[in-house]
């Protein structure tokens, strides 16, 4: 990363301020310096010293502190960053930023910038799912907002859902790559599934599988981050879609492949899903009561290859068609007869032996694999692996 770059960093009140500490030291091992804005509330949570004892500069809080406005004022504060990153941000500062206010020197800075801002909100799930915030949230992203998560899951408040702040290292990935981005995927259309599907075995039943759509997700916002227009087909997840892409949710195998043929002609398509192999043939339209302890008979039957399908597409087929392969063992040697079995161009072979942790894990051991060629990409994360992608596809279409 360039040396030059520089994050603005405002870190509002919330429970996950201290997460903040780990995103500051984050960035810095990417040379990305971090001056720091801590509003009143985010210093109720984490202390200046420990803000500036891991950023190494000064930490800004007040906007009436002569010093600062000689040393640098919160307009040139703003001015100087490559990119402004409110993180936590609170349901009070989305809604300050929605309405233009600017009333402390977080809320100034925000209004004085004309850098990209990104937003990793953080707060209890009732809050998140408030119209007033899905509203600030819509107006945010219409002005061209990055939003990073939340996630869903156990929150600090004993509750459960949408609201979590997203792991540092997510988040450090979201601003590496905005940070990265070379738009030179400009003018290319791009399909990307992702996810599990689900099998219906009756109304309140169904058969997955244990995909997180963590590379998935990855890989479209890599794609929109290199200026590519992206569809992205997605079965049921935790994960928030990415900013910027044409999101199409999806549960079963037969919805996601019309989908993914609704959304071509494409230049590129990565298939990413983790599509279940069979469905139930005998689905029940009404639950399944039990009887005497019978277990039912289930039948399947196979679903559709989405990606051998659009693999062998005569006319529009993409220029460049890339699956995966998961296996867990003999890697390259399962992932070559799949490249040949389903006509695709090139596959991202998967090691998701138990040992690497990659299934729902945030790091993922990948190998490119051509008909030709094949190169290990090592084990990194899987925002790391999706950028790798982008650039090795941009190459290609370039060439
Ligand atoms: N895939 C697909 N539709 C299916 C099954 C798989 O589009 N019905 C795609 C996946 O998205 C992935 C690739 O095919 O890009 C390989 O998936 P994988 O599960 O590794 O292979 P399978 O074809 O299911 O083969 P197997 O389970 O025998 O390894």
């Amino acid at each position: 990363m360039n040396q030059n770059k520089r994050v603005l960093l405002i870190i509002s009140g919330g429970i996950a301020a201290y997460k903040c500490l780990e995103v500051i030291r984050r960035l810095q091992d990417h040379n990305i310096s971090c001056p720091t804005i801590l509003t009143k509330a985010g210093a109720e949570f984490v202390t200046p010293l420990s803000v500036s004892a891991l950023s190494g500069g000064k930490v800004f809080q007040d906007l009436f502190d002569l010093t600062d406005e000689q040393e640098m004022g919160h307009i040139r504060l703003s001015r100087e960053a490559d990119l402004v990153l409110v993180a936590p941000a609170t349901a009070d500062i989305m809604a300050k930023m929605a309405s233009g206010q600017a009333n402390d020197l977080a809320t100034t800075a925000l209004l004085a910038t004309d850098k990209p801002v990104m937003v990793a909100p953080a707060m209890n799930p009732m809050m998140w799912q408030h119209p007033a915030t899905q509203a600030n949230l819509e107006t945010l992203k219409e002005r061209g907002v990055t939003i990073v998560g939340p996630e869903s899951g156990d929150m600090a408040c004993g509750e459960h859902g949408a609201g979590r702040f997203v792991e540092p290292a997510v988040l450090v990935s979201s601003v590496v790559s905005f940070l990265n981005q070379s738009q030179n995927l400009k003018g290319k259309t791009a399909l990307v599934t992702a996810g599990p599907t689900r099998e219906a075995i009756d109304p309140v039943r169904y058969i997955s599988n244990h995909s997180s759509g963590k590379q998935g997700y990855a890989i479209a916002e890599a794609l929109v981050s290199a200026g590519a227009d992206v569809t992205l087909v997605s079965g049921p997840t935790k994960l928030a879609p990415p900013t910027g892409v044409n999101f199409v949710p999806i549960n079963t195998a037969d919805e996601l492949l019309a989908a993914s043929k609704a959304a071509l002609p494409t230049d590129i398509a990565i298939f990413a899903a983790a599509v279940a192999d069979y469905k139930v043939a005998n689905a029940a339209t009404q639950k399944i009561k039990k009887k005497d302890g019978k277990a039912p008979k289930l039948e399947f039957e196979a679903n559709p290859d989405i990606l051998a399908t659009i693999a062998s597409i005569k006319k529009g087929r993409p220029d460049l068609v890339i699956g995966f392969a998961a296996e867990t063992e003999n890697l390259i040697k399962n992932a070559q007869s799949k490249l040949k079995k389903k006509d695709c161009d090139w596959i991202l072979a998967n090691d998701v032996s138990e040992k690497t942790g990659t299934f729902g894990g945030d790091a993922s051991e990948v190998h490119l694999v051509k008909s030709n060629a094949n190169e290990s990409w090592g084990h990194q994360s899987k925002q790391a692996t999706a950028r790798q992608l982008v650039e090795a596809i941009a190459q290609e279409l370039k060439g």
